[in-house]
């Protein structure tokens, strides 16, 4: 498993994983939580979406460390199942959501912030969406992965990992 996500990573070709998974669950470790929260500035007024949320681990540090709101999609359903538990076992699942869906057919539109975790090519999949439908202003962080010919407005390392930072540009 390691050696073919590695490999994915590095040619950013698409792939699919168990379930028809575009990307394996590997966790973000809460110091990257916070560093991408941190590095999106995000604040009480966000709406925080996370594509492929796994645990749902980064909206429910959005709400309980930056009372923000959010939302997560994952297409597993044992992922969204654990998302909601952590959720209420966390005290935010008044303010954040989770929902079992493709996250290449999820409504994004609502976001402020947009956090991402997956491969190189799904960045790049998914990037003509970001552009045109997220509200200009909108910030996207992307845990290890870059966008290709679109440029980070910001960059840092966390715990080993680098973090990138976008900001939607206007149309
Ligand atoms: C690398 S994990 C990241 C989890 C979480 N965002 C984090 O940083 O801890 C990627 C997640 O994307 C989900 N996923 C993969 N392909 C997906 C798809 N097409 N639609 C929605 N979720 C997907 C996986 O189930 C997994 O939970």
């Amino acid at each position: 498993m390691l050696v073919s996500l590695l490999l994915t990573a590095l040619l950013g070709a698409s792939q699919d994983f168990d379930n028809g998974l575009d990307v394996p669950y590997v966790p973000s470790p809460s110091e990257v939580v916070t560093g991408m929260l941190k590095l999106a500035e995000v604040k009480s007024t966000d709406f925080v979406i996370d594509l492929g949320c796994g645990d749902g681990r980064i909206v429910i540090a959005a709400a309980k460390e930056f009372d923000a709101r959010g939302l997560g999609y994952d297409l597993d359903p044992e992922r969204i199942r654990e998302a909601r538990e952590l959720a209420t076992k966390s005290g935010v699942a008044d303010r954040v959501k989770f929902v079992e869906k493709n996250l290449f057919d999820a409504e994004i539109k609502q976001a402020s912030v947009v956090t991402l975790y997956l491969l190189p090519g799904v960045n790049q999949k998914l990037k003509p969406r970001l552009l045109s439908e997220l509200k200009p202003g909108t910030r996207v962080v992307s845990h290890s992965f870059d966008m290709g010919d679109w440029k980070p407005v910001k960059q840092v390392e966390v715990g080993g990992r680098k973090l990138h930072l976008w900001i939607v540009p206007q149309r």
